[in-house]
C-alpha cells in the first residue's frame, strides 16, 4: 500500500488558463486488489480529503474506487459483515463505474469540461490522470474546478491590469499613480519572472516612497516601465545560462535572482524610479550603444533592439525626464528613470 500527496491549495498555484493538469497536486495512493476492504476503510478514515484510490494488481494497473461510492456501498445493509474480512478485488464489479482517464499534459479547462459531460451520478467521481511515465494518480473533482476559479480570478486581475497598462481610454497625458503603473506592468509580467528551465523565480522588491500624482502619459510610461523590466528579466535568466550577452564571465549560482524598484520624489518636483536587476551587467563598450535603435545582443527572434531607444523617446522627448543606465560588469544593472510630477505644456 502506497499514499502520497501534496496538498498545495489552489491559491497558491500559478495557474494560467492554459495549465495543465500536472501542475495541479494529484493523488498518488495505490492499493493491491488482494489487500482487505478493512484497508481501505482505515485508509480513506485516515486521509480525509483522499477522493479515491487507485487499485493495483501485481502493482498493474487494474481500476479505481473512489471514496464517495466506497462508503455509499458499505452503508449499505450487511455490506460491512459481508465484505470487510475480504479482499478487494469482491468489491470492484460493485464499485468500478466509467472511470475517466485522461493524460496529465491536458489542460484542466478541457479536463473540466470532459468530467463535466460525465452522466450526473458519476460527475463528482475523481478524474483519473495517466503520467508520462505511465503512472496513475487521481484528481479530485471539487479540486478541479477551485482551480478553475482562481484561474479565472487571475485573468480578469490580468485583464484589469491591461486596461490599466494600456490606458486606451487615456491617450492624452493625465494625473496618475506611478506605483500602479508599475504593479499593472508586473502582473502582466509575473509568468516571466519564473524560469521554466532552471524553476529558478525573481523575487522583486518594492520600495516605493509616498509619492504624489504624476501628470504623464501613463500609457507611454509603462511601456517604458515594460521594457526596462523584461531587459532585467532577460538579462537575470541569461544570466544563469550563461548565453545572450557576450560576456565570459561564469554564473553565479548563488545569487538570488532579484530585481529591486524603488522610488522618491526629489526637489518637490521630479520622481525618480530606479529599476535594478543583478543579472550580469553590461559590458562599457556597449553601455553607450544601449539607447541605439536596433542595438541588441539577444539572438535572431528574442530581441528587435528597440525596447530602450523607444524608452529613451518616452521619457526624455515625450516627457522632459531622463534615463540613465548605471551597470557593474558582474554585479548588476540599474536604469533611472527621472520624470517631473507636473508636465511643461
Ligand atoms: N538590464 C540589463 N542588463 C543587461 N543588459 C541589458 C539590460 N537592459 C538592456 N540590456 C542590453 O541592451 C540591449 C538593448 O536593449 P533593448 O531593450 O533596446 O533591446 P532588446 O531587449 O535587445 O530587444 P527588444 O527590447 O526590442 O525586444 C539588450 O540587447 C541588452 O544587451
Ligand atoms: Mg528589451
Amino acid at each position: 500500500m502506497q499514499a502520497m500527496h501534496s496538498m498545495t491549495s489552489a491559491n497558491e498555484l500559478n495557474l494560467q488558463l492554459e495549465s495543465t493538469l500536472q501542475e495541479l497536486p494529484l493523488w498518488s495512493v495505490y492499493v493491491e486488489v488482494k489487500s482487505l476492504v478493512n484497508d481501505l476503510t482505515t485508509l480513506f478514515k485516515q486521509e480525509p480529503l483522499l477522493p479515491g484510490i487507485i487499485l493495483t494488481k501485481n502493482h498493474k494497473y487494474q481500476g479505481m474506487i473512489s471514496r464517495q461510492r466506497f462508503f455509499e456501498h458499505m452503508s449499505r445493509p450487511y455490506s460491512l459483515s459481508l465484505f470487510a474480512t475480504r479482499p478487494i478485488e469482491n468489491l470492484i464489479n460493485f464499485l468500478q463505474p466509467e472511470v475517466c482517464i485522461v493524460s496529465e499534459e491536458m489542460r484542466i479547462v478541457d479536463a473540466i469540461q470532459i468530467a463535466l459531460q460525465r452522466v450526473p451520478q458519476l460527475v463528482y467521481e475523481p478524474i483519473l490522470v495517466k503520467t508520462n511515465s505511465g503512472n496513475y494518480q487521481l484528481v479530485d473533482f471539487h479540486q478541479l474546478l477551485n482551480s478553475m476559479k482562481v484561474g479565472t480570478e487571475r485573468i480578469h486581475e490580468i485583464v484589469l491590469a491591461l486596461r490599466n497598462f494600456s490606458r486606451l481610454d487615456e491617450s492624452e497625458k493625465k494625473r496618475v499613480d506611478i506605483h500602479e503603473g508599475i504593479d499593472s506592468t508586473l502582473l502582466l509580467l509575473q509568468s516571466r519572472l519564473k524560469n521554466q528551465q532552471t524553476g529558478q523565480i525573481i523575487t522583486i522588491v518594492k520600495e516605493y516612497e509616498k509619492l504624489p500624482l504624476v501628470e504623464c502619459y501613463p500609457s507611454l510610461i509603462n511601456q517604458a516601465f515594460m521594457n526596462i523590466l523584461a531587459n532585467a528579466i532577460d538579462a537575470i535568466f541569461n544570466n544563469y545560462d550563461c548565453s545572450g550577452l557576450s560576456c565570459s564571465l561564469p554564473p553565479s549560482p548563488q545569487k538570488y535572482p532579484l530585481i529591486r524598484i524603488r522610488t522618491e520624489l526629489i526637489d518637490d518636483n521630479h520622481v525618480i524610479i530606479r529599476i535594478a536587476d543583478n543579472g550580469l551587467g553590461i559590458p562599457k563598450d556597449i553601455q553607450k550603444r544601449l539607447f541605439d535603435p536596433f542595438f541588441t545582443t539577444k539572438s535572431v527572434g528574442k530581441g528587435t533592439g528597440l525596447g530602450l531607444s523607444i524608452s529613451y523617446q518616452i521619457v526624455v522627448d515625450k516627457h522632459g525626464g531622463q534615463l540613465q543606465c548605471i551597470s557593474a560588469l558582474g554585479e548588476g544593472t540599474e536604469f533611472m528613470i527621472k520624470i517631473p510630477v507636473q508636465l511643461d505644456s
